[in-house]
């Protein structure tokens, strides 16, 4: 069995960080988006690992390399256009071969990972597995209709007016009897040869596809919203673990990671948070939900439920929440008595209090 992971891609609802940052490259908990989906695909014993990788491809090879650091055998596959997901199996199509796999979308985060849907699979090898959960709105996912049988009766990319509320969420087992609906399809609406419509053509020719409800947590952080939320579901499971240094003058409550070569100084601490490597925070309250990237510096501030990417740096600044700011990027208190001064980049959000 290999896994085929799907990184291309451009991540238009994650800007700004998309555009400088692969989207399956911001960290989540700590730990990019594309390490957690390994970390899944390593958990259930798979090793030759496929990554489909668009114009972001030379920083996702620069991180994960040839996988050996993570116990894997990593092969770098290019899409020359984000033209579907079917169309990443047919680009992946030599890599593949005639094994069976799993196609895990690398904006997926499934902390619960991914054992008990890989052991049915190969219990009853049908020739696509696909994981589904309920969700509140449908019509932005691609669902599964079932009979009252529970067998699959339909696969619908984005319906309009959904008929079920099954999500199809990012981890596909297919065999390889997927090649050929691959070939058979034709593009979408949207332009794109979808996996939905691969899955529903093999159900047309009577291949066994099932599906199976996912009761675990699982995020699709394609949006910053979804990001942070994500984040702060990760960040419940956090077990507290200081390498760092915490003087005498700070405290700290609630489980917090504190890594080797940080400094905390006259601050307080209130996890779940983690603090990274080479940060400095002095004379400042962190709150709950955050993530403090490396090499960071936070000085007399407030900030909660945040994203702080690498070398961010946030000076006198207060009442910081639910934001997201970028790699070496700077929030500080006006300086020379002038008013707010924004220097934001393109497709940027700011929200300033009145
Ligand atoms: C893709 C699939 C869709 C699925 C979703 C899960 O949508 O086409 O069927 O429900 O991922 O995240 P996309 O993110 O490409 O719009």
């Amino acid at each position: 069995m290999k896994a085929l992971v799907l990184s291309g891609g451009k991540g238009t609802r994650l800007r700004p960080f998309s555009h400088s940052l692969a989207k399956q490259l911001v960290p989540i908990a700590g730990a990019p988006v594309l390490v957690h989906v390994l970390q899944n695909i390593r958990d259930i014993g798979v090793r030759e690992v496929g990554i489909i990788v668009g114009d972001n491809g030379e920083e996702i090879m620069e991180l994960l390399g040839d996988g050996s650091a993570m116990g894997l055998d990593i092969a770098y596959l290019h899409q020359e256009a984000p033209l579907g997901l079917a169309h990443c199996v047919a680009v992946a199509a030599d890599f593949l071969g005639d094994d069976d796999f799993v196609m895990y979308l690398g904006d997926n985060v499934l902390p619960d990972g991914i054992e008990a849907a890989a052991r049915d699979f190969a219990e009853h090898r049908p020739d696509g597995l696909v994981l589904v959960t309920k969700v509140a709105d449908p019509s932005q996912y691609g669902i599964a209709e079932l009979g009252a049988d529970g067998s699959v009766g339909a696969l619908v990319e984005k319906p309009a007016r959904p008929r079920s509320d099954l999500a199809i969420i990012g981890v596909y087992f297919l065999t390889a009897a997927v090649h050929d609906a691959v070939r058979a399809i034709r593009p979408s609406r949207r332009g794109e040869l979808e996996i939905t419509d691969a899955l529903q053509h093999m159900v047309d020719e009577g291949r066994p596809v099932t599906v199976r409800e996912y009761t675990g947590y699982w995020a699709d952080v394609g949006s910053v919203d979804a990001l942070l939320a994500c984040n702060r579901t990760m960040l419940e499971r956090l077990t507290s673990e200081v390498r760092g240094r915490i003087d005498a003058a700070s405290s700290v409550h609630g489980p917090v990671v504190v890594e080797a070569g940080a400094e905390i100084a006259r601050s307080h601490l209130e996890g779940p948070l983690i603090v990274g490597s080479g940060t400095v925070v002095s004379d400042s309250w962190i709150g709950p939900g955050t993530v403090v990237g490396h090499g960071c510096a936070v000085r007399d501030a407030e900030l909660e439920e945040s994203l702080l990417l690498d070398g961010a740096n946030v000076h006198g600044v207060r009442g910081l929440s639910g934001s997201v700011i970028g790699r070496g990027a700077e929030v500080t208190a006006p300086c020379d008595g002038r008013g707010t001064r924004l220097i934001v980049g393109d497709h940027s959000r700011v929200e300033v209090a009145a």
